[in-house]
């Protein structure tokens, strides 16, 4: 193995192996958060809440939606490429995948890989990581698929495949990056150039800068999934804190911020009111915007200064047929 394979934290310490699903309990990091998020002003609480076991499942039915084109771009992305992207990354590779959500477009990738060592998929929404491992593993029999249920922003140790690993890449898909701010994104990417070295790199998922009518609608679909997918955040709080969050006065906003490439996403309270959880209790206006999510878009200005900031050499970039949505290969700039 030429690669070093556990992640270590920038203090240079190693984390602690992490056996399959078994981080600790999420609900007392959720509280925490949830109380520091509305207790600052403007109240913002972190995207990676909305993803318990609903949460995932309508992040699955949000890319069904006709409006929500990101899925459908990425999707024809690999369906035409994965054959060069699994040529990219290279023979005995380790794929580790962050925020694999239901792991669709990696099968496209599984498919062309040459003796891949095993797919480490990692995301923090636990019983949905399950359920996906238990399907690509019947699907999907000759390959370990060894799951990690944890933050990847934090340290977190790779499992050792029984296969021979020669070296790690990352695949990142879905735009998942334009969740973080650009300092989080360049931040996200020097931790993984680390970890995946000069040979397999990092395949990318990034949605593009286009009419921001199309990303609006992408974002507020008329049957409402997006919304619920919002609100969804207050019912876990709700479900797992014993909040009390008057859910349906809390209605859906996202419009796309110019200046700043991104979709915005709130909810916004529809009238005054108060919210316990536990002891605290939280004030809202009526009209008050909770802050839910960023989506960033991308152009090719902004994907080569991710590259340049993470320490990264751009290789690829591979578009879907208008230009909306992008794929792009880098590696570890040493
Ligand atoms: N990659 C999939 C799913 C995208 S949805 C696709 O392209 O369709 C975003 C996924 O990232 C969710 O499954 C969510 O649980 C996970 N996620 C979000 N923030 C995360 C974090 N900080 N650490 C680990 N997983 C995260
Ligand atoms: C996972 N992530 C990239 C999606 C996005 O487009 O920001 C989550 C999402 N939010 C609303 N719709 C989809």
């Amino acid at each position: 193995m030429r690669s070093t394979l556990t992640i270590q934290g920038e203090d240079g310490r190693a984390a602690s192996p992490t056996p399959e699903c078994s981080s600790p309990a999420e609900t007392p990091e959720f509280r925490a958060d949830l109380v520091a998020g509305l207790t600052r002003q403007p109240k913002r609480v972190p995207s990676k809440y909305f993803y318990d076991r609903r949460g995932s499942l309508l992040f699955d039915q949000i890319c069904e939606t006709p409006e929500y084109y990101v899925t459908r771009c990425e999707l024809e992305i690999m369906e035409t490429y994965a054959g060069e992207m699994a040529a990219a990354l290279g023979e005995s590779v380790l794929l580790v995948e962050y925020g694999s959500g239901s792991s669709i477009k990696t099968r496209l990738l599984l498919d062309e890989l040459n003796a891949p060592a095993g797919y480490v998929p990692v995301d923090v929404s636990r019983e949905h990581l399950h359920a996906s491992c238990v399907r690509l593993r019947r699907e999907h029999p000759n390959i370990e698929v060894a799951p990690v249920c944890a933050d990847f922003t934090q340290p977190f140790a790779l499992p050792r495949p029984a296969r021979p690993v020669d070296h790690a890449a990352v695949y990142f898909p879905g735009s998942t990056i334009g969740n973080f701010t650009r300092a989080e994104a360049d931040q996200l990417v020097r931790q993984i150039a680390h970890l995946c070295g000069r040979q397999g790199g990092l395949l990318l998922g990034v949605d593009l800068k286009k009419d921001p009518q199309i990303i609006e609608l992408a974002y507020n679909d008329e049957a409402g999934v997006t919304a619920e997918f919002n609100r969804n955040l207050l019912h876990r709080a709700n479900r797992e804190l014993g909040a009390d969050f008057d859910v349906s006065s809390f209605a859906h906003l996202a419009e796309y911020n110019r200046g700043q490439g991104r979709i915005e996403s709130y909810l916004v309270s529809q009238r005054e009111q108060r919210v316990s959880i536990g002891s605290n209790e939280f004030h809202f206006a009526a009209g008050e915007a909770l802050g839910t999510e960023y989506s960033h878009k991308y152009d090719r200005a902004d994907i080569e200064q991710l590259a340049a900031a993470g320490g990264m050499a751009l290789r690829k970039i591979w578009t879907d047929s208008r230009g909306y949505f992008a794929v792009v290969h880098m590696v570890h700039d040493d």
